[in-house]
């Protein structure tokens, strides 16, 4: 399972691309805001941070501005998938955009069936919002399930992208159901390293080493 941070904090995504680990950036309106910087030169930035699959969203909502929005976006780097939401506009852009041999992940999936729509219209990209699905009273995992079932029944090569991940039980369950993505906030990726026996077992053998009086190196 490839592991994209769903941020758009430089820092952080350069901290965790040091790790190796991580396989892609995901961004949204939300978080370009919160980063307080210019939409375009971060996204230049962080593409120039990972070398896999980084996501920028249009924010236009009908297809010819869209399709404008992406010509600017699709120019920053080799690396930019431009992100779509699931919309009638969005998914005729997404057509176009893939017909052309551009990524496109396209965005706040909710139902099977828009996952469907998404991958007929020949998406690089499916992202469900698991968490806000399950804030909202629905499965959000049971929703990946339907997913996964569904692209394997016909061979559709689009790749679920686990979105809206708020913990380490949903990366967990994406693992088991076969997600080819998940996406996260840093805090969850850095989580994921931790376990109170690693700590304590470090610990433990860290005294003991202490008692030898020897060094490796
Ligand atoms: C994914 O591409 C989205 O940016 C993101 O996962 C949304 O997560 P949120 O529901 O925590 O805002």
């Amino acid at each position: 399972m490839k592991f994209f941070v769903d941020t758009a904090d430089t820092a952080d995504i350069a901290d965790l691309a040091a790790t190796g680990l991580l396989d892609g950036v995901t961004t949204n309106p939300s978080l370009i805001a919160k980063s307080g910087r210019d939409f375009l030169e971060v996204t230049r930035e962080i593409c120039a941070l990972v070398e896999g699959p980084v996501s920028a969203e249009v924010v236009a909502l009908d297809h010819e501005t869209m399709m404008k929005e992406a010509e600017i976006l699709r120019k920053i780097a080799d690396n930019v998938a431009i992100k779509v939401p699931l919309t009638l506009d969005g998914l005729k852009t997404c057509k176009k955009l893939t017909d052309d041999g551009t990524m496109v992940n396209v965005t706040l999936c909710f139902s099977a069936n828009q996952a469907l729509l998404a991958a007929k219209a020949g998406a690089t990209f499916i992202s469900p919002f698991v968490g806000r699905h399950d804030d909202n009273g629905f499965d959000g995992m049971a929703l990946i399930e339907d997913i996964r079932l569904i692209y394997d029944n016909y061979a559709f090569e689009t790749e679920i992208l686990v979105a809206s991940i708020r913990h380490p039980i949903h990366v967990l369950e994406s693992a088991r159901i076969g997600a080819d993505v998940a996406t996260m906030p840093p805090s969850v990726i850095r989580s994921l390293f931790k376990h109170v026996l690693t700590d304590k077992g470090i610990e433990g053998f860290m005294a003991d080493w202490a008692k030898t009086g020897q060094s490796i190196c």
